[in-house]
């Protein structure tokens, strides 16, 4: 597979522009974290759903967050406009609209039924509303686009189990599960028997871990439920042993930098600790989490982390772009595809 390795001939003055021309994938990115206040208000209006914000402008002045369960109390309230199979496509739409506009080529969408099923929408209005806005995606937009269906860790595996086996007879609509939610408390273990189905039924295997939970979590992660990739991992750093197994393991992590600032897993951007984690050799991978709630979607992750960071130059930012293509579950054909583009935009930008 070709490679671009002349770095030293992209000045850094150049790199804004880069980062957000260069084609990428989006590996973690939840759906209903991508609901704009303006569609929220829409929605409520069009279905007659009451929130307890009087504006946009009152909404937004509320996305002040401590931490991750400050966060998912209004992520959770948010979701709660989202009642028809057209709410579901018009929310998928708008993502992929933004994504295509950064350049994202595949994009591996989380959601969470039991957030909607709960409230009595049918699953099938929720993976076909968001299935259809992948397909239009990648007719109209060349966009690839995947969903991921999640477990809600703060609910029982019971109630994850019953999730799992009302969505396998439409299994052909989705490529894997993951986990996410509430960390502290639930560790991944909980779900053992739910991802040893999902992993049965052909299903790819990922789960949020080591973003508030400790490294231990992401260890039961890889060890317990055999998930392929780590989404957010960013505390692997603090077990010495664990980063050197993920790294020979080539095991890739989803980073969401704008989203670990806001929920204070970093104070600032500064303090993020993806260059070490890139120095240590792991694959590591920058992605926008939540984007209508953390201040930005995936090229403002790039351009905000490399300004904050000058240890980031050109080379990290081809090894993000190109892990992210890897550590897709994407046919080979199609990441070399990927990857040769990737390659085309970093000789344009060379001198
Ligand atoms: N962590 C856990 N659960 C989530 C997140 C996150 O960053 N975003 C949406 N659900
Ligand atoms: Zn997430």
């Amino acid at each position: 597979m070709s490679s671009f390795t002349a770095f030293d001939r992209i000045p850094r003055e150049r790199l804004p522009a880069l980062l957000a021309a260069m084609p990428k994938a989006e590996l973690h990115l939840h759906i209903e974290g991508s609901l704009e206040p303006e569609l929220i208000f829409a929605l409520a209006q069009r279905n007659g759903v009451a929130l307890p914000y009087a504006s946009v402008e009152a909404l937004r002045a509320a996305y002040a967050f401590t931490d991750l369960q400050s966060f998912l109390d209004i992520y959770y309230a948010g979701a709660s406009v989202l009642l028809k199979e057209q709410d579901f496509f018009d929310m998928a739409w708008a993502y992929l609209q933004r994504a295509a506009a950064d350049n994202v080529l595949h994009a591996e969408i989380f959601f969470d039924p039991q957030t909607h099923t709960a409230r009595g929408v049918p699953l099938l209005a929720v993976i076909q509303g968001l299935e259809h806005a992948c397909r239009r995606a990648h007719q109209e937009l060349g966009v690839s686009a995947k969903l991921i269906l999640c477990f809600l860790r703060h609910l029982s595996e019971d109630e994850a189990m019953a999730t799992l086996d009302e969505a396998l007879p439409h299994k052909h609509h989705f490529i894997g599960v993951g986990l996410d939610s509430s960390e502290r408390g639930h560790p991944p273990e909980k779900f053992a028997r739910v991802f040893a189905k999902a992993r049965a039924a052909g299903l790819h295997l990922v789960a949020h871990a080591g973003e508030e939970g400790p490294p231990e979590y992401v260890k039961s992660a890889l060890d317990v439920l055999h998930v392929e990739r780590i989404d957010h991992g960013v505390r692997s750093l603090e077990d010495p042993a664990l980063v050197r197994r993920l790294a020979a393991e080539g095991m890739a992590l989803t980073v969401c930098p704008l989203s670990n600032v806001k929920l204070r897993v970093f104070d600032t951007m500064a303090q993020h600790n993806l260059p070490a984690l890139l120095a240590a050799g792991l694959k590591a991978t920058i992605n926008s989490d939540d984007p209508a709630y953390f201040g930005g979607y995936v090229n403002r992750n790039f351009v905000e982390t490399f300004a904050a960071l000058p240890q980031l130059g050109a080379r990290e930012a081809y090894a993000l772009a190109r892990n992210s293509f890897e550590a897709s579950f994407a046919d080979a054909a199609a990441k070399a595809r990927w990857i040769a583009a990737l390659d085309r935009a970093f000789e344009e930008a060379a001198v």
